[in-house]
């Protein structure tokens, strides 16, 4: 690990842009799933800052979700098909005809999110979209894309708005790029 003290930090999306953006996708969403009882599952612990701030938005359009998390790990070295998630919090509530929205701060190889959809998919959901604050589209090992981006970034190393470096940093309101030898 590396002495947190001499890390340094550059903003990639400031505050404001972060704001702005997810007043954006909340009003897609709404009115994506207008009328649907909305279900929303947010993936922890990165989603967490994301989720909170869409979650506050909905209320402007009189639209008001369901909420749970679940905690998941994902494994496996190359395609979706051959990976396996490992389900160590799920929800509790059965969403069988409900509108379902999984939510995550960001997309990578796209293990994660293909699985968990997967997962939740063969509970029979009306409909089941996915949201991801940040995706790395340079990184995945698979064809997963989610109905709704905040941004697209290039492959480097992020923190803040919920994402962490060895689970620090998520405290950050912006979203920073690590300085190092691989991503100056
Ligand atoms: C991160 C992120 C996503 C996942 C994306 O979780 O929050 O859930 O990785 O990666 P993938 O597209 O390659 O599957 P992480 O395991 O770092 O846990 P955390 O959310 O608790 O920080």
């Amino acid at each position: 690990m590396k002495n947190i003290k001499e890390m340094k930090f550059k903003t990639l999306i400031s505050e404001i842009d972060i704001a702005t953006r997810v007043k954006e996708l909340v009003k897609e969403i709404a009115e994506d799933s207008k009328g649907r009882e909305l279900f929303v599952i947010g993936i922890l612990k990165g989603s967490f800052i994301f989720l909170s701030d869409l979650l506050r938005l909905f209320n402007i359009h009189n639209i008001h979700p369901s909420l749970d998390f679940i905690t998941v790990e994902s494994y496996g070295s190359g395609k979706v098909s051959s990976g396996e998630l490992k389900m160590l919090r799920d929800i509790t509530t059965d969403i069988e005809n409900k509108w379902v929205l999984i939510v995550d701060d960001i997309l990578d190889t796209g293990r994660t999110l293909a699985l968990t959809k997967e997962y939740f998919q063969e509970k029979k959901p009306a409909a089941i979209k996915t949201c991801v604050f940040l995706d790395k589209p340079e990184r995945r090992i698979n064809e997963f894309k989610a109905n709704y981006v905040g941004f697209e970034i290039p492959d480097k190393f992020v923190v803040g708005y919920g994402m962490d470096y060895d689970n620090l940093f998520r405290e950050l309101p912006y979203v920073a790029v690590l300085l190092d030898e691989k991503n100056i």
